[in-house]
């Protein structure tokens, strides 16, 4: 992704001002120092970076690798190492619950290491509310930054290094967006791309449009760019990440909108397969719907968040679609491309959510028949307009979140055994958990596929004839 030459990079002047030259010349700058680090020592310096949360959040975490290795960290999956990230989430309650708890372990960690350097990024340090309870009672914190400078790491890390206590940089937005850096992806095979950043839509539970910022689209130019590259070097599926995919293009130069997007990407030789996610149900185009049908790359497999199947409640989450609206598209979507395999996300508890309004989200289940749906109790997140209005009492939310459950376990076991007998064309991801005479493939529609195969069949695609339904997955074995 990035063919600097640290060695070559004069770190004896002042810093360049300009991106991404400056944050090179700061990873050069901090190698010296991790490399002097070690010569102290007798042994490499260790980075783990821990990734809570989403898709978009797993792709940062690639970039803040990239940077990290690039200055000289050994990658470890051991939380005792000299730098320990985590890339937090906020989306609901309990993943801040999460943080806190680690923290308290490595605090324990640090005080045998002294040269430890504790980290924290991501949506949850965008909070102000976080910020002054780290600042309070974590203070053994080294570094903490946001959502919209993570391509400044190299320089917030050589701030830790040259002695600066509990280093803070948080950016409220940003309109910039720093290409070209180094990125450490966790598959060689496959990749999230950016096609754009943060959320203009403001639905009333959630916190993401203020820690991550208004909506950004990056240049097409540049996406198609990086999808070439990582083409050149392996890749053969891409997933487009952005938090509302079908808004893409708005407020760049060019006129452009997602389907035109895809269809520009459907061109890139080399690339095979083609995922997005996530789509907002009020924003799907029928060109989009048909770009996905005349489409030999795109995925078979919709991400479409419900969220709540009561008009009432979609009205009050500012959602901008009715239940109606919503079944219409749905059922249009599985009329245009049969073979999709539709998910969902569902929230349990919404304030004022009464049982009517439970009934016609199941209704909806019933409806859709989804192939899996995300099943999330309403969590309340202090800053947006739904944490003032009256609350759903737990003892109502339990049961109702238990019944939504098993309907869409036993409808999503019912709807997963479809292609029994078929044969269908599966990209190995790795070797199976299990048992080291299988691998595990991934159908166009998300569904995993366990078959006969070894090692060297990682990362390629090969057509599998479906010989058992298992619920969730299937086994199978190499056809032709
Ligand atoms: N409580 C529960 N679930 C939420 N989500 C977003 N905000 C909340 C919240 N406050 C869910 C939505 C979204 C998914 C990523 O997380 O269903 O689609
Ligand atoms: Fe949150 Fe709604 Fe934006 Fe999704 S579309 S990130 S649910 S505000």
């Amino acid at each position: 992704m990035y063919d600097v030459d640290l060695n070559r990079i004069d770190t004896s002047g002042e810093a360049p001002e300009f991106e991404p030259e400056r944050q090179f010349y700061y990873m050069a700058k901090c190698r010296d120092i991790l490399q002097e680090r070690a010569r102290r020592t007798g042994r490499a310096q260790t980075a783990c970076v821990t990734t809570f949360g989403c898709q978009m959040n797993a792709r940062d975490s690639e970039k803040l690798l990239g940077i990290l290795k690039a200055i000289g960290y050994e990658e470890t999956e051991e939380e005792e190492a000299d730098f320990v990230l985590y890339n937090t989430c906020t989306v609901r309650e309990n993943a801040n619950l999460r943080v806190y708890g680690r923290l308290g372990h490595l605090n324990a960690i640090k005080k045998k290491r002294k040269d430890m350097i504790i980290a924290l990024c991501g949506c949850m340090m965008q909070e102000p509310t976080v910020v002054e309870k780290l600042k309070r009672s974590f203070t053994f914190v080294d570094l903490i930054f946001g959502t919209h400078n993570i391509f400044r790491l190299a320089e917030l890390l050589y701030r830790c290094f040259t002695g600066e206590d509990m280093v803070v940089e948080l950016w409220k937005d940003t309109t910039q967006i720093v290409e070209e850096l180094p990125v450490e992806r966790k598959y060689p095979f496959k990749s999230g791309v950016n096609i754009m950043f943060g959320c203009n839509n403001f639905c009333t539970y959630c916190i993401v449009p203020y820690v991550r910022g208004r909506e950004r689209s990056r240049k097409p130019e540049d996406i198609i760019a990086e999808i070439e590259r990582l083409v050149a070097d392996g890749v053969v599926e891409v997933m487009l990440l952005g938090q509302n995919v079908n808004s893409y293009g708005r407020g760049l130069e060019e006129e452009i909108t997602f389907a035109e997007l895809l269809r520009r990407i459907e061109k890139i030789e080399g690339l095979k397969r083609i995922r997005f996610m996530t789509s907002h149900p009020k924003d799907l185009s029928d060109d989009l719907i048909q770009v996905m049908k005349e489409s030999k790359k795109i995925c078979r497999h919709l991400h479409l968040p419900l969220q709540s199947g009561s008009t009432r409640l979609l009205k009050k989450m500012n959602r901008h679609y009715t239940k109606e609206q919503y079944l219409d598209l749905a059922m249009k979507l599985k009329r245009e491309i049969p073979d999709l395999s539709l998910t969902t996300d569902i929230i349990v508890g919404f304030p004022g959510e009464t049982e009517e309004d439970f009934e016609e989200t199941m209704d909806v289940v019933r409806k859709v028949r989804y192939d899996s749906a995300f099943t999330f109790i309403y969590s309340r997140r202090t800053g947006t307009p739904a944490a003032d209005w009256e609350q759903v009492p737990e003892e109502v939310i339990h049961p109702r979140f238990d019944r939504l459950l098993a309907e869409v376990q036993k409808i999503a076991g019912e709807v997963c055994c479809k292609d029994l007998g078929t044969v269908q064309e599966a990209l190995v991801e790795s070797m199976d958990d299990h048992d080291p005479s299988m691998v595990t493939g991934r159908l166009s529609n998300n569904i995993m596929v366990h078959f006969p195969g070894d090692a060297s069949m990682i990362g390629q695609i090969f057509s599998v004839k479906l010989t058992e339904a298992h619920g969730f997955y299937y086994l199978g074995e190499k056809a032709g």
